[in-house]
């Protein structure tokens, strides 16, 4: 279980984020780096994380024309991120580019190609926030399997999305296509802004791959205890 969770170390406090992964580099092997922790350390992040033995989740949620992010997803890649996003809805020909960019950084600098993950719908929004968002009338399940389905044949390994929605997505995309899930709550942690909630227990029980974890943990008094709470509850179930 230790390798499905994901410690989302949302900070931009560069001591913070040193005390964090090293405390949690005994028990939790990926991490992840959002904008907020990226703009701080840089692409020094990297060596300094991987050197500790962490897996490295780069959330930077790419949306931009198929030229742009192909370039952004080779430079992570040749960086030696091991995990990579992009906004689904940036379209087919965009996640194309980008997995070809990873391929050939990959095979150019010889080494394992990251994950590439499609984000789906924000966990923080609901139905209603989704429609007025996008103007759309469609449910907001459909287009979540709508955006999996179009990240798998643009050859994309998986998806974000909520653990609400890992049904459906496994019925569309099968069995080997990767979900990580936000959107988790221990019984124990504050909701925040996040909408399309579940326990991690659940998570696991519906068939999340990753789970990923960020205040839940960071902000608790004391983040290994509540890591390590997390995995049991997981390990359960
Ligand atoms: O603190 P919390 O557990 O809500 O953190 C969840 C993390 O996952 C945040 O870094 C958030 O940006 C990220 N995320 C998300 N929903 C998505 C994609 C990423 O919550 N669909």
């Amino acid at each position: 279980m230790r390798d499905r969770l994901i410690v989302a170390l949302d900070t931009d406090d560069g001591e913070e984020i040193d005390w964090l992964s090293g405390a949690l580099m005994d028990i939790v092997p990926w991490v992840k780096v959002s904008f907020q922790a990226f703009s701080t350390v840089g692409t020094e992040v990297f060596p300094w994380l991987n050197g500790r033995g962490h897996k490295i989740f780069l959330d930077l949620k790419f949306h931009d024309i198929p030229n742009t992010v192909a370039r952004d997803v080779g430079t992570m890649t040749k960086h030696g991120a091991q995990m990579i996003n992009m906004h689904a809805a940036g379209g087919l020909e965009m996640m194309q580019a980008a997995r070809d960019s990873a391929d050939d950084a990959a095979y150019s600098a010889d080494i394992p190609r990251p994950l590439l993950l499609g984000v789906t719908v924000l966990t923080s929004m609901d139905e209603t926030g989704f429609q007025q968002s996008f103007g759309s009338e469609r449910g907001l399940t459909k287009q979540v399997v709508y955006l999996a389905r179009l990240a798998q044949e643009a050859g994309l390994d998986g998806v974000v999305a909520s653990p609400l929605e890992i049904e459906p997505i496994r019925k569309a995309c099968g069995d080997n296509f990767v979900i990580v899930t936000p959107g988790i709550r221990p019984t124990w942690a504050d909701t925040g802004d996040q909408r399309r909630i579940t326990t991690p227990t659940e998570a696991i029980q519906r068939g999340a791959d990753y789970i990923v974890v960020g205040r839940p943990i960071i902000e608790a008094d004391d983040p290994l205890e509540a890591a390590g709470m997390i995995l049991e509850e997981m390990r359960e179930a």
